[in-house]
């Protein structure tokens, strides 16, 4: 499930997204991850204007909501579009957690708001987040270079959109071919 972040998650988020890999492939999480970061986190969580173009969540166990496993969230996109992101913590990676993620995250985006394009940003050596996005329908659209500052570099970044139309494509039933 997408819940709000609460001071009580501090602790875990800390413990999970204290890692090299989430360092390596996140353009915007500060790493090392302290404390201080996590109040931050929970501030700019309060302080998002209620649109439908921007939210920032948790992922947690549906039957037991304290436990999180990750974190998900979108924004509007400078080119258009509202932008996706995510993280799986390490122990929870590999149980569909993030593709559930992608697709949860545009079905609010194209459920709740007028956008018309699903946008994400992947790094180019991202192989396992490029097949994520792939399986949830986004396509590749273009390429960037994308500032990674606590990495004190940019790196190149393959962008990738699904549109309202392809996305509600996705949705019908295939037609049967026995009729
Ligand atoms: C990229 C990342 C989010 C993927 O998270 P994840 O939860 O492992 O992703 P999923 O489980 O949805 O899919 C990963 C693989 O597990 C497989 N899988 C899904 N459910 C599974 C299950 N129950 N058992 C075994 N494998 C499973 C998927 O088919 C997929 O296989 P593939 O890589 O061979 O295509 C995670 O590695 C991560 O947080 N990386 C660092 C941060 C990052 O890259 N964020 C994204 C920036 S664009």
């Amino acid at each position: 499930m997408l819940r709000p972040p609460t001071a009580a998650d501090i602790p875990a988020i800390c413990r999970l997204v204290n890692d090299p890999l989430i360092a390596q492939f996140t353009a915007a999480i500060p790493y090392l991850y302290r404390p201080i970061e996590g109040w931050r986190f929970l501030a700019f969580c309060a302080r998002l204007p209620e649109t439908s173009f921007s939210a920032h969540f948790l992922l947690a166990l549906r039957g037991s909501p304290r436990h999180i496993v990750g974190a998900a969230g979108f924004g509007p996109d400078p080119d258009g579009g509202v932008a996706i992101g995510y993280w799986i913590g390490g122990p929870y990676r590999r149980h569909g957690f993030a593709g559930e993620a992608a697709r949860a995250l545009a079905q609010r985006i194209f459920t709740a708001s007028d956008a018309e394009q699903v946008v994400a940003t992947v790094a180019f050596d991202n192989f396992n987040s490029q097949r994520v996005l792939k399986r949830a329908g986004l396509r590749r659209i273009g390429s960037c270079l994308r500032p990674f500052r606590h990495l004190r570099r940019r790196r190149p970044m393959i962008a990738v959109a699904i549109t309202r139309k392809e996305w509600i494509r996705r949705k019908q039933p295939r037609p049967s071919s026995k009729i």
